[in-house]
């Protein structure tokens, strides 16, 4: 016989598999789950049958339905518009309620070869439903530019699709946190099963952390290449990163190393006056 326990346990391990971290559970779930919990904990005697399928049941009953991305169209034009759309009232996002109202989602060209993925949108992304399209947009743009490629070419994502909400917030922005990363990590996975870039730029340590589950420094993630799920990624400094350092010679070079990695990889041209960019002057 299946118990409504081992139905629970199936979708929990599916939900895993696939990347989920969190599933909400109202009040009567969990109490449904400590009453389980609390029976082993004092080692009281596993209930009848009848009794533990009750409780399991209430568990099953009070477990919202799943939110599960389909993938719906042919081309990858239409996937990717599919995605979109459910990104727009996606309840995992929303039931947080940490994140503000507008959704934006990702840009530029299906068929690209470099996936460039950020952590959120900010103020300017908000009000122009683009992701970087602001300050560290322009940057980022400088810096596909001496790499001789257009914006238009490249894939330009966010970890997550909403700009996280600050109390009385105007202009200011602050990182997403694991939850509402967690929450909308499905997307920008099904974008890059979607594109199949030939490689993925991670800017930043929050978009690295969310997309590649790695903690620590940017400085300790750069140099290498990872592996995501069979993509090469390559992590650097955030745009904004650039921004705030002054646009130290320094740290230019170094985002500019893992630029000339990706080139690389890619096997773009690559000048003798690319790679000399932002080399001390001898
Ligand atoms: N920073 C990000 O990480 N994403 C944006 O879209 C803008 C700024």
């Amino acid at each position: 016989m299946i118990r409504p326990v081992d139905v629970l346990l199936e979708f929990l391990q599916a939900e895993h598999a696939r990347g989920v971290t969190h599933v909400h559970l109202d009040e009567g779930a969990r109490l449904g789950l400590r009453g389980l919990l609390n029976r082993v904990k004092t080692g009281k005697a596993p209930p009848p049958v009848t009794e533990l399928e009750q409780t399991t049941e209430l568990v099953l009953e009070t477990v919202p339905a799943p939110a599960v991305l389909t993938i719906e169209g042919s081309t990858r034009s239409e996937q990717l518009a599919s995605l979109r759309r459910q990104a727009e009232t996606w309840h995992p996002a929303k039931a947080l309620g940490t994140l503000r109202e507008t959704m934006v989602f990702a840009t530029g060209n299906p068929e690209a070869r470099i996936l460039l993925v950020g952590e959120a949108p900010g103020y300017q992304e908000e009000r122009e439903g683009e992701p970087f399209v602001g300050p560290a947009g322009q940057k980022l743009n400088d810096i596909l530019k001496a790499m001789g490629i257009d914006r238009a070419e490249v894939y330009i994502s966010n970890i997550v699709k909403f700009r996280p909400a600050t109390p009385r917030q105007t202009t200011n922005n602050r990182k997403p946190s694991p939850e509402e990363m967690a929450a909308c990590l499905p997307f920008v996975r099904a974008e890059i099963d979607i594109v199949k870039p030939a490689c993925v730029i991670a800017l930043g340590g929050t978009a690295a952390e969310g997309l590649l589950g790695l903690a620590g420094t940017v400085t300790a993630m750069r140099g290498a290449w990872h592996d995501l799920d069979g993509t090469p990624v390559r992590v650097t400094y955030h745009p904004s990163y650039l921004l705030q350092s002054g646009d130290a010679n320094n740290v230019k070079r170094q985002v500019w190393e893992d630029m000339l990695a990706v080139m690389e990889k890619l096997a773009l041209p690559i000048s003798a006056r690319q790679r000399g960019f932002f080399l001390p002057k001898a």
